[in-house]
């Protein structure tokens, strides 16, 4: 292979393409998080009458998407009369742009409307960049914590995988490896969300997972979205443009859970995760569906002439490339940027110009699996 090393953060393969493209390009994450606002609201309700609010949101990214509905939550709470001082803590890896989150939340980016830090008084946000598998702030002092489409990334890989980029398509033997990890990480990060929980403390978390009808992110009984990333990156390496070990190393740090695996720790008595007190209040999987799909589908019905299949592809490769290009960059790590850059834009071109051909198929439904746990008082 040419060329000298290209400074890629290894650390930043599992982070969000940053400076914003991350919540820009991601209407679907935001519209899942929007739907969550009721259960955050109702579950903030119950929760003790703490002389102050702690509330955490793990693995924020850039928190463009989780904003609005923060704060229809706070406003609503100041204008049910509750003045409690609220801390408010964005935790992400350290890798994450928390300099473009706190622009946001301060109204310098994005909607102004949304920025709650400054529309309301006596609310404090910070941010925390150690990862979620930790213990990140004092014992019994979060009042509701909340993650989205963060808790499905693994705390290591525990393997390459030699066949597909994605444990969805993974060896039974390698997708075993991933099960096993994401077991521990599961234990790990419910462990540390019951010592930081005030007892009567909520932790709700919306996560990627397949779902009892088999279903995942991508593929929902279209085009499978993962077996997509596959073959163009199979692709390149057939045609001799990736290594073989470049093919590799592109493999996805993450695990999607079925129901059963999310709720084994409950569902034993003597787990060390109920032992320490949580408790599930409830479980349900939501399928959200493909915003630049229905978009497309809805211009095709109208009146004056619809997208065109190349639009249409042009609207969606940027919302998977948002988060999964960092898998594909750290796989080239070894390459110049610009020259890695190149390989990584022809990749996704690639699926671009499937699309465009045919678009019949294609689109990146959500299916995340939530749970809603407290903290026994
Ligand atoms: C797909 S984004 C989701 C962002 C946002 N919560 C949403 O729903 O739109 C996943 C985020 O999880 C973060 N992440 C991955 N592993 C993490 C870890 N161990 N600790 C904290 N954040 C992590 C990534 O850096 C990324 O910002």
């Amino acid at each position: 292979m040419t060329g000298s090393k290209t400074g890629l953060n290894p650390a930043a393969v599992l982070s969000m393409v940053g400076q914003g493209y991350y919540s820009e390009r991601t209407a679907g994450a935001r519209n899942v998080i929007n739907t969550a606002t009721e259960m955050v609201r109702d579950a903030l309700a119950t929760t003790p009458a703490t002389d102050r609010i702690r509330l955490a949101d793990y693995g924020a990214a850039d928190g463009g998407t989780s904003r609005t509905m923060w704060s229809i939550v706070l406003t609503e709470l100041r204008n049910n009369g509750d003045n409690r001082q609220v801390e408010m803590i964005y935790t992400d890896l350290a890798s994450n742009d928390f300099s473009t989150l706190f622009r946001m939340m301060q109204g310098f980016d994005g909607d102004p409307a949304d920025a709650y830090q400054k529309n309301l008084d006596g609310v404090f946000v910070h941010g925390c960049g150690t990862g979620f598998h930790d213990q990140l702030m004092a014992d019994n002092s979060l009042n509701l914590g909340f993650s989205a489409t963060a808790m499905h990334y693994v705390s290591s890989k525990p393997c390459e995988l030699t066949s597909h980029v994605h444990m969805v398509g993974a060896t039974l033997d390698e997708q075993s490896a991933f099960r096993q990890q994401a077991a521990q990480d599961l234990e790990r990060i419910l462990l540390a969300r019951a010592a930081e929980l005030v007892p009567g403390g909520r932790f709700i978390c919306f996560n990627f997972g397949i779902d009892d009808d088999g279903r995942f992110l991508g593929n929902t009984g279209g085009v499978h979205m993962f077996n997509t990333f596959d073959k163009h990156w199979r692709g390149l390496r057939d045609k001799g443009r990736i290594s073989a070990e470049e093919y590799t190393r592109a493999t996805f740090t993450q695990h999607y859970r079925t129901m059963d695996e999310f709720l084994a720790p409950f569902n034993d008595p003597q787990s060390a995760v109920s032992q320490a007190g949580l408790v599930l209040k409830s479980s349900k999987s939501v399928l959200t569906p493909c915003p630049y799909r229905a978009a497309y589908d809805a211009s095709l019905g109208a009146a004056e002439g619809g997208m065109s299949a190349r639009d249409f592809a042009k609207t969606l490769i940027p919302t998977m490339r948002s988060w999964s290009e960092t898998v594909f960059t750290t796989a080239l790590d070894q390459r110049p940027k610009d020259e890695a850059m190149a390989i990584v834009d022809e990749f996704y071109q690639a699926y671009e110009d499937e699309v465009a051909a045919n678009p019949d198929g294609h689109a990146m439904d959500y299916v995340h699996l939530v749970i809603d746990v407290e903290k026994s008082a």
